[in-house]
């Protein structure tokens, strides 16, 4: 009941089952690299371009230095003296690959919305290694910086600025985005404008990015194998040592499909309840109402934030995404006539997910609201009509006026509180690892 489509993949591809093993690689490291990656070839991984436990790369360098065997992992188990005298990570490692989700998470037509491509599935070691990347300055061009500097996971993994500083103490170009369930976007494409065609795609990005990490990739591979704890979680990730963009981008994505919120207030609710229609014994009052102002037509907010969501009540039996607060493509909502940032075109914007988003503020691809309150009046009686706003906030052609009471407002906001997830937000597995 708890598998997942992530863990489903596992299944697909038997030789990975091995990342979850609790004896340690030990002396087994260099001859068990080997044959795992010709299972994996040979099976479910045959197309891949290079996947988790794969050594295509390798290849090219099949006899890596010496450095391979010097950081295998210890005899008796569990990370060598170079990963834990900078790192504190456990061992075995930490379970990324089969997360424990509520029911609602297992739905088809929430698996159904799921990018993980079937050549980077999770692993936990694999999301072990991205985690180590995520938080390390080192990626950045003056060592600085790091994904995390402007992901921070006490703040949904968004930051609470307007735009983000880099390396050199310059401002990104938009607001930063938080990043949970990143793996819930069907058409995998991610950024503001959706330039980035998938996450293994995108998280190379910041790190070249002139503004936020400023690095060449060919600096960064060189960065990488300069510190001798990479080598051994590697080998671990990956069958062996070598150090390649790819896999640097396999394991950030693997990492960042990893972050699954399901355990707020809101998840609760809908746990028990089954139907967000049906008002929540453990919501309040003021957010059972704006629950229902939220899914329902006065609010209007579900018909795009909540991926796949048709107006009205469900057919019977239907599955029925109730779990990911996403719309599914890049919409432009109003904001302005003419937009000055054209986005994906028209000013059409992507919006993560509203999960922690009491957390993430300011608002918006610019980060143009300060609060919760002002985004909801901006869809009260702020929307603007130019050629390309969505029809959905257009009725009869002229921009929506909601007429929402204030108490009614504030209820909107109220329940969107129910969607932070103080759990995700204190798990170990997405802290910092540095010592
Ligand atoms: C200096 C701040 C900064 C750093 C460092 C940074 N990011 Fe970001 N991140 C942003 C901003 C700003 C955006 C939105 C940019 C845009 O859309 O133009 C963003 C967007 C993203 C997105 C897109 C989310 C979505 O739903 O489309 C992901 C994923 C992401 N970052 C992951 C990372 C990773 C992984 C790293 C490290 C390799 C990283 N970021 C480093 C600021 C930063
Ligand atoms: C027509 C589709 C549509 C409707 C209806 C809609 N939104 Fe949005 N929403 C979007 C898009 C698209 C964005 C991102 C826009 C941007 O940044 O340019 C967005 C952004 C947001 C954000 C900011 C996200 C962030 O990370 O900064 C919040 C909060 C939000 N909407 C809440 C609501 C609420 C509450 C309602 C109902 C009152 C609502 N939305 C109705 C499409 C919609």
């Amino acid at each position: 009941m708890v598998r997942t489509t992530l863990s489903m993949l596992l299944i697909l591809v038997p030789s990975l089952a091995c990342f979850s093993e609790v004896a340690p690689a030990g002396d087994e490291a260099e001859t068990d690299a080997g044959a795992t990656s010709e299972d994996s070839s040979a099976t479910a991984n045959a197309e891949s371009s290079g996947g988790a436990a794969t050594n295509d790369s390798a290849g090219s360098s099949g006899d890596t230095d010496d450095s391979a065997d010097d950081s295998s992992t210890g005899e008796g188990g569990g990370y060598p003296d170079d990963v834990t005298d900078v790192l504190d990570l456990p061992w075995p490692p930490d379970n990324y690959a089969e997360p424990d989700l509520p029911e609602h998470f297992e739905s088809s037509a929430v698996q159904d919305l799921i990018n993980t491509p079937g050549d980077n599935p999770v692993t936990d070691n694999g999301a072990t290694l991205g985690r180590v990347l995520f938080y390390d300055t080192g990626l950045s061009a003056n060592g600085t910086v790091a994904c995390a500097s402007c992901h921070k996971q006490e703040e949904g993994f968004s930051d609470n600025r307007r735009l983000s500083v880099g390396f050199e103490g310059g401002d990104t170009g938009r607001n930063s985005m938080g990043i949970v369930n990143s793996a819930y976007y069907d058409n995998g494409r991610f950024f503001w404008d959706e330039r980035a065609d998938t996450l293994e795609d995108q998280v190379l990005l910041p790190i070249q990015d002139a503004v936020e990490m400023g690095m060449t990739l060919d600096g960064l591979v060189t960065v990488v194998e300069d510190q001798a704890y990479y080598g051994p979680l590697f080998e671990q990730a990956f069958g062996d040592a070598e150090v390649t963009t790819e896999r640097i981008s396999f394991a950030l994505a693997q990492f960042v499909r990893a972050m699954v919120s399901a355990e707020s207030l809101y998840d609760e609710g809908i746990a028990a309840s089954g139907d967000p229609a049906v008002p929540f014994d453990n919501f309040s009052d003021e957010q059972n109402l704006g629950k229902q102002l939220f899914f329902g037509p006065q609010g209007n907010c579900a018909i795009c934030h909540v991926a796949a969501q048709a107006p009205g009540a469900p057919a019977p039996g239907q599955p029925r995404n109730v779990a990911i607060f996403q719309p599914v493509m890049a919409i432009n909502n109003g904001l302005d006539m003419n937009p000055a940032d054209e986005g994906a075109g028209g000013g059409r914007f992507k919006s993560h997910s509203l999960r922690n988003i009491a957390l993430t503020g300011p608002y918006m691809h610019d980060g143009r609201f300060d609060n919760l309150m002002q985004v909801v009046e901006h869809y009260d009686n702020g929307v603007q009509g130019g050629p390309d706003t969505d029809p959905r906030l257009m009725p009869g052609g002229q921009p929506q006026n909601l007429g929402l009471s204030n108490a009614e407002k504030q209820a909107i906001v109220a329940f969107l509180g129910t969607l932070n997830d103080e759990v995700i937000m204190e798990d170990p597995r997405f802290s910092n690892p540095f010592r």
